[in-house]
């Protein structure tokens, strides 16, 4: 079974947007994966096709109602046997390891919260998973559905080519990328890292592992210290 993303949304015109381009784009107009952005509001009842109302308890904005979106979430193929999400800012931050195992599974069914928020039962009558994309807030949760999707797609067999390999990049290794350099040689004054020229691959491949430990730790504390056990090394040793 090709691995798919079903997103239930206010807004299907916004996909496939910037997945429809560039390596998600290409594997998608090739098959490897595929994206169903369905209407909410299709699953509205009654005349005015609504979807929202105002919040029990009072306050600002519009709730999106359980009703209607347990009857989207119901219509769905086979919506129980897959991770079924919900993109919002109070949601568990999605990390890489989450991200590789929805890649691996059937793909994901996700919503995309609007207005002040979800009636709260359907979260829970429906088992809905929430997810963050980091600590601000979206508009809508249309964009960081995009992000999640195009997280996955990368790691699908046969959508990133052999060059374009994603065994030693940021996280993998709980730790950030090394940085990169090409041609010229000397940029405004600034040379490439001498150890990058000189053909020894043991030597490189230390002085990568000492970049990405220094930026890890510098920017990221909390990667740094829940970092895998076999990356903790003494600073000054190279393998
Ligand atoms: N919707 C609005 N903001 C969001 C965020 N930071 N992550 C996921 N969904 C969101």
């Amino acid at each position: 079974m090709t691995w798919r993303a079903t997103v239930l949304t206010l807004f299907p015109e916004m996909f496939p947007g910037p997945l429809g381009v560039s390596l998600a784009g290409r594997a998608l107009a090739s098959g490897l994966w595929g994206l169903e952005a369905r209407d909410i509001r299709d699953s509205a009842t009654d005349r005015h096709r609504s979807v929202d109302d105002t919040p029990a308890g009072g306050g600002p904005g519009m709730v999106l109602r359980a009703d209607v979106l347990a009857a989207a979430i119901d219509a769905v193929d086979a919506a129980a046997d897959r991770p079924r999400l919900v993109m919002s800012p109070r949601g568990r931050p999605l990390t890489q390891s989450r991200v590789a195992e929805l890649a691996a599974g059937p793909g994901p069914l996700i919503v995309c919260g609007r207005f002040e928020g979800i009636d709260q039962r359907v979260i829970d009558a429906r088992g809905l998973e929430e997810v963050s994309i980091g600590d601000y807030v979206l508009s809508g949760g249309e964009i960081a559905a995009m992000a999640l999707i195009d997280a996955c797609v990368r790691l699908l067999p046969g959508v990133m080519g052999k060059l374009e390999s994603s065994t030693d990049e940021s996280f993998s290794a709980g730790l950030l990328e090394y940085p990169q350099y090409t041609r010229p040689q000397t940029f405004e004054g600034r040379p490439i890292p001498e150890v990058l020229l000189s053909g020894d691959h043991g030597k490189v491949a230390a002085w990568r592992l000492g970049e990405a430990e220094a930026l890890t730790e510098a920017r990221r504390p909390d990667l740094w210290a829940a970092r895998p056990a076999q990356t903790i090394r003494a600073k000054g040793e190279s393998q």
